[in-house]
């Protein structure tokens, strides 16, 4: 697919819809080509007619289909239909249908709400897909393969099947049930379990507060997951593919690890819904490239903006339309992070049902003089220019860790605030910050390696799997730059507190110690203002603009420090604790920790990172202010450079303060970025 050099255009398209109107699937075909769309995705939910009886498959219309594409120059991407079953499966085997956690089996309907442990959906989906790869893999049309759709672990499945595949990935894990006992902290409200046979999956009518157990439940649900992921690929192989496998991934998705689940594929591809238009557009695009940066990072090389709405969705709140530039400014966003494709659900609105008001290229009017399908053929124009960007990688020198296990275990742990700890929002505070630098970031987990990075930053890493603490510590040692920030190193893999001095295995560096925490009441704001010294006028000159000498509230979260080696750059200034450390710079060997005690305003994230950045020799894209509504990203091949410039604002911004060196590629060079306008330069990189 990469060899190619095009960006991959197009969209999920369900023919099978159509299939008593001929005309529509001709004038499909004719759409397609005007507005520059390379690629579909079909078959994903098309079970019912793929195999409308046991075992009787009938795939000619699918290979009619194809051809017909292949012909008219579109490839396809085949996906396999597990997501959505026919009634006929379920009927005959009600063990595919999931299972509710208080017991109760689903019935019939909706879609990826399958069990993923039963045998006979794992045989039925295996042997549709190796029927598929036998019919497809030798069609030159079929690129790549999508397993599945949008793998779902919530709810997770409850079945006997599942409680024993359970049970026995547990004894994988701790040999004996005495070693489980004694990891889980069963012995607390008297839960000790005499044998594996005996633990249930965590459920609303049962076991709640056993945190560890649900922790494991949830790997367990992705492990498991991987495992009937590893099932549909195996069937394709066995039906002789050899075009690369993927699956869509999900925005912000928290039920599944995908750290682990990516491994199962050899791209990753994911789906983007932002919600547009509320609010700011700027945040909404952080927020948004933050997903591309994370997804992106799950493998470090491009990946594939598989889904996203031409238009309005039609499940979100309110179902608001992309304004003018906006759908454009969104697809260049995937390519500015690294993507190699921008493709649509859906090309073809659906007659009826759930989706027939969601967003599409051809909406049911059926024409191409709509204002979605101008828009929509303009990019595909566009992008016929811009091929030499596919495959090309984006090199970070920051990265921001945001782990789910880490999110799992401090979200339940009944801890400091059960009215939110607001982790996701923390870690998005630390990448506006980044991003506002001019830089590139990847967003990685904390077990992903962190080796080649110049600047971490680490919000709320509560959990600490085996060796993390050592990792970051090693990762200072050789010189890099750290933001910590409170509820780190707080419990093991277990979510078993650590005893002792915490965050665990790094308080002598930091020099410092956790004592207390404390839960602000929403109403309630603490204020961190400079420490004395910090007026000292040698500090003065080293700080940029004097910006640590201002005030910064904080929120939330407070922790009382015991500090006995790093110096104090800012103090509470209420409470019991006022006049006490709560951010710290400490030295150890090679590199610097910045420590922040508080849940703190976005203003002392952007000034802290800026200072730390300017100490790790981090350098920006591009030189000169970045205005506040513009994103700056880059991607890089064989000694050149190619820079996005993006305008995230429904009104025109100056960049003549940037220094934009290179030639336009897109766009045109001017002082001035118009509303969701992006200039596309290319350059080449100095000393290759
Ligand atoms: C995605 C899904 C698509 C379609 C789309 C609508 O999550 O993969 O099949 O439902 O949402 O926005």
């Amino acid at each position: 697919m990469m060899k190619q050099r095009k960006i991959l255009y197009g969209g999920d398209y369900n023919p099978e819809q159509w299939l008593d109107s001929p005309d529509i699937l001709e004038c499909d075909i004719k759409y397609m080509k005007a507005a520059g769309i390379n690629v579909v995705t079909v078959g994903m939910f098309a079970w019912s007619v793929l195999e409308p009886e046991e075992g009787k498959y009938e795939f000619a219309w699918l290979k009619r289909i194809v051809d017909n594409l292949y012909q008219n120059g579109i490839s396809v991407i085949m996906g396999t239909p597990s997501g959505a079953r026919p009634k006929w499966l379920a009927d005959a085997y009600p063990e595919v249908l999931r299972v509710r956690d208080d017991g109760v089996r689903f019935l019939f309907g909706r879609r990826h709400n399958h069990c993923y442990t039963s045998p006979v959906y794992r045989e039925k989906v295996g042997s549709i897909n190796k029927a598929l790869a036998e019919c497809f893999h030798t069609h030159p049309a079929v690129i790549m393969w999508h397993v599945s759709n949008e793998y779902e672990g919530k709810p997770s499945c409850h079945c006997s099947l599942c409680k024993a595949a359970f049970q026995k990935w547990l004894k994988g894990r701790y040999e004996t049930i005495e070693k489980l006992n004694a990891k889980w902290c069963t012995t607390f409200w008297s839960h000790r379990y005499q044998s594996f046979e005996q633990v249930e999956p965590p459920s609303s009518v049962g076991e709640q507060e056993l945190h560890a157990l649900t922790l494991d439940w949830k790997r367990f649900v992705t492990e498991q997951m991987a495992d009937f992921a590893e099932n549909e690929i195996r069937a394709l192989k066995e039906g002789g593919i050899s075009q690369p496998v993927t699956t869509n991934l999900m925005y912000d998705y928290q039920c599944l690890n995908y750290d682990r689940l990516s491994q199962c594929f050899d791209l990753v591809s994911w789906d983007s819904y932002p919600v547009w238009h509320r609010g700011s557009d700027i945040l909404t695009a952080r927020d948004n490239g933050m997903q591309h940066d994370f997804m992106r990072s799950l493998k470090h090389q491009p990946y594939l903006l598989m889904e996203s709405s031409p238009s309005g969705t039609n499940w979100q709140g309110v179902s608001k339309l992309k304004k003018p530039g906006l759908l454009r400014a969104a697809g260049l966003q995937a390519l500015a992070h690294g993507s190699d494709s921008i493709l649509y659900f859906q090309i073809r609105q659906s007659r009826g049902a759930s989706e027939k008001f969601h967003g599409a290229v051809i909406d049911h009017y059926g024409g191409m003089d709509t204002r979605v399908f101008e828009e929509v053929a303009a990019i595909g124009k566009e992008l016929q220019n811009l091929g030499e960007i596919a495959g090309s990688r984006v090199r970070a020198d920051v990265a921001l860790i945001y782990d789910i296990e880490n999110l799992w275990a401090l979200e339940e742990a009944q801890g400091p605030r059960n009215d939110g700890m607001y982790y996701h929002e923390t870690v998005m505070k630390m990448y506006n910050a980044i991003k506002k630098l001019g830089v590139n970031v990847d967003v990685l987990s904390a077990a992903r390696d962190i080796s080649s990075y110049k600047l971490l930053a680490v919000p709320m890493l509560y959990m600490f799997r085996e060796g993390i603490g050592d990792r970051l510590k090693e990762f200072v040692q050789k010189g890099g730059s750290i933001l910590l920030t409170y509820w780190s190193g707080v419990v093991d893999e277990n979510d078993r507190c650590f005893l002792g001095k915490t965050p665990y295995g790094l308080t002598d560096m930091l020099g410092l110690r956790r004592k207390e925490i404390d839960g602000l009441y929403d109403e309630e704001i603490n204020v961190l203002v400079p420490e004395e010294k910090e007026k000292e006028p040698f500090r003065e000159a080293e700080m940029p603009e004097g910006k640590m000498q201002e005030r910064y509230v904080c929120r939330n979260l407070c922790e009382i420090l015991d500090v006995w080696n790093a110096r104090t750059l800012m103090v509470y200034e209420k409470d019991f604790y006022r006049g006490t450390p709560a951010v710290t710079e400490s030295h150890y060997d090679q590199g610097v920790v910045y420590y922040i005690a508080a849940d703190g305003e976005q203003r002392l994230y952007d000034h802290l990172l800026e200072k730390l950045a300017g100490t790790a020799g981090i350098t920006p894209i591009v030189s000169g202010k970045i205005p506040e509504s513009v994103e700056v990203c880059s991607r890089e091949s064989e000694g050149t450079e190619y820079v996005f410039i993006q305008n995230f604002h429904h009104e025109a911004v100056e960049i003549k303060a940037m220094e934009l060196d290179g030639c336009v590629l897109l766009g045109e060079r001017k002082e001035v970025l118009n509303p969701f306008e992006t200039l596309i330069l290319k350059r080449g990189i100095a000393g290759e």
